[in-house]
């Protein structure tokens, strides 16, 4: 099996090449990757000499057909994906997010797959607060982050009814773990606090996040791939609910430092209260969560402690 992971130098990415190296050896790996400030060659370098990387865009015609070559599977984590910065510069959004998986959808097209697993979020459904989204129910994004991710998987969904192209869709909740770009929540408050810095939190940091281990993410993509069904959804999510607030003072906690150091700033316009997904349907394909939070956070922790090497250059 051949498979090529497009967005492979990003923090879901290059975690999930890890995993398949891991837990499926005998498979072929092609990253195709533009590296923007996101993506960096170094989550990648001590795999570098066992998988094929390929620097390029996703967008671009030329790059794609370069990476296609004898590939059996395509999974799509390529994208822009930080919710502030869609709101201050949209346009690099809607180019790769949107565009970018058209142009891999019609290279599936020309070239042909087993199967095309595209990499969305439970941000495609907007706020909820009570119960749990199921994939059947309408998307409704608030960002300009979300709503190119739902352009992308509303794509998606139109080749598989009108091409019968053998794509598959994944919509996770929030993911944490190594090799996260410190600018998401979980990496920003670690770092901030190593630094006796002020931790900023958005509104009242009531917002409620499930938070997902990024190694359950990759073992549910796996199992996805495996033995997902063409044309369908699969929601992935822990379960595993916090409040903004209590993610900061459990990491405060874990590093030893006062909870004073937590300083509330001023809302995200269009900021979604809660996010939380109905999950039933990939534990019926025999998925489960394996990392609770708390643990997960101590995993995290100790690598941004341990690696200070791979964050410092960029913040
Ligand atoms: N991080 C989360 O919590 C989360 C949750 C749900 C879904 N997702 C989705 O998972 C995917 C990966 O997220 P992430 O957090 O690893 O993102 P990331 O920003 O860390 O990585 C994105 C990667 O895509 C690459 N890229 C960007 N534009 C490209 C282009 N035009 N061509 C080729 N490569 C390009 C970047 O260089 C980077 O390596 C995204 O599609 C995101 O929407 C993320």
């Amino acid at each position: 099996m051949r498979l090529l992971i497009t967005g492979g130098a990003g923090f879901i990415g290059s975690n999930f090449v890890r995993y398949m190296l891991k837990n499926h050896p005998n498979y072929e790996i092609v990253v195709l990757d533009k590296l923007t400030y996101a993506g960096r060659i170094e989550n990648l370098q001590e795999i570098l000499d066992i998988i094929e990387f390929i620097r390029g865009d996703i967008c671009n015609e030329e790059d794609v057909k370069k990476a296609m070559k004898d590939i059996d599977v395509i999974i799509n984590f390529a994208a822009e994906s930080h919710v502030d910065r869609s709101i201050d510069t949209p346009e690099p959004f809607i180019k790769t997010d949107v565009f970018g998986t058209f142009k891999l959808l019609e290279a599936c097209r020309k070239y042909g797959v087993e199967k095309y697993v595209q990499i969305s979020t439970d941000e495609v459904y907007g706020s909820i607060i009570k119960g749990s989204f199921k994939e059947t129910d309408p998307l409704d994004p608030s960002s300009p982050y979300s709503a190119s991710k739902a352009g992308a998987d509303l794509l998606c969904k139109a080749y598989y009814k009108t091409y019968g192209l053998p794509v598959l869709i994944t919509r996770s909740s929030n993911n944490y773990g190594p090799f996260q770009y410190p600018e998401k929540l979980i990496p920003v408050l670690i770092i901030k606090a190593l630094h006796n810095q002020f931790l900023p939190i958005y509104g009242d940091g009531t917002n409620v996040r499930d938070w997902l281990y990024v190694e359950d993410n990759c073992s549910a993509i796996d199992i996805v791939l495996q033995k997902g069904k063409s044309g369908e959804i699969y929601n992935v999510g822990a379960n595993d609910e916090w409040r903004n607030i209590d993610v900061a003072k459990l990491i405060l906690k874990e590093l030893n430092k006062p909870e004073s150091l937590i300083t509330f700033v001023e809302d995200r316009p269009g900021h979604d209260y809660r996010y939380s997904l109905d999950t039933a349907k990939i534990r019926d394909l025999g998925w489960r969560p394996r990392v609770k939070f708390e643990d997960g956070i101590r995993k995290t922790v100790r690598w941004y402690v341990e690696n200070r090497w791979w964050w410092e250059p960029i913040t």
